[in-house]
């Protein structure tokens, strides 16, 4: 499963990709408000596709079809790795066929519902994000979404990869893996609590408890 960071911080994505970890990244337009200040969002959307080596996904804020086609052609101009997100509207899908049939990807973003999927990937979409989390909020099971999109995709071979979005905690990545979604985009915290379990903290500090009576190096 492709692991991608959902953030637009900097310094979270220099340290993340520093570590060989992730395979891309998303965006939206709260997480960029969240760390652009006075700054251009599309200068931080290069320095972000400089940083990393894979899809970097972009959004659009255009409602209409024809602005949301003209962004999207200015957020994919920006740098060969981008990736234009569009929302799941009825507008949205038509500016995702508009946008793939001139040779971009596409993330169609705010999918909440199996038939919005299936439209997604009819629209030639090249991911599909499902938010699990937002669903979880509103008391649903976010995972279900992520196994009914995956038994529909399979069913009739659409090749639009599923992205778990809207990630909250290490189960939720655990479970898009085993329910065989293609990525799973994860904020940072996220991430880095997946490297975690006490037994790992309490192995180590044993273990360099009875080296340090050695009193020797390495
Ligand atoms: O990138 C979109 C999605 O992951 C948003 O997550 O936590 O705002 O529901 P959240």
């Amino acid at each position: 499963m492709k692991i991608f960071l959902d953030t637009a911080d900097l310094d979270e994505i220099r340290r993340a990709a520093d570590a060989g970890l992730i395979d891309g990244i998303t965006t939206n337009p709260s997480l960029i408000a969240k760390v652009a200040g006075d700054r251009d969002p599309k200068e931080i959307y290069l320095e972000i596709c400089e940083i990393v080596d894979g899809p970097v996904s972009l959004e659009v804020v255009g409602v209409d079809r024809e602005t949301m086609v003209t962004e999207g052609r200015k957020l994919a101009a920006i740098h060969e790795n981008a990736v234009v997100k569009v929302p799941l509207t009825e507008d949205g899908l038509k500016a995702c066929r508009d946008l793939v049939s001139e040779g971009f990807k596409v993330n169609v973003t705010l999918c909440f519902s199996v038939s919005q999927a299936l439209l997604a990937a009819k629209a030639g979409a090249t991911y599909v994000s499902p938010f699990v989390g937002r669903i979880d909020d509103i008391s649903g099971e976010g995972m279900d979404l992520i196994h009914q999109i995956r038994q529909v995709y399979d069913n009739y071979g659409y090749e639009t990869e599923i992205l778990a979005a809207s990630i909250r905690h290490p189960v939720h990545v655990v479970e898009a893996m085993q329910i065989g979604a293609d990525c799973c985009t994860i904020p940072p915290k996220v991430l880095w609590q997946l490297s975690k379990h006490p037994l790992t903290d309490r192995g180590l500090e044993s273990f360099l408890a009875d080296w340090e009576k050695l009193g020797a190096e390495i």
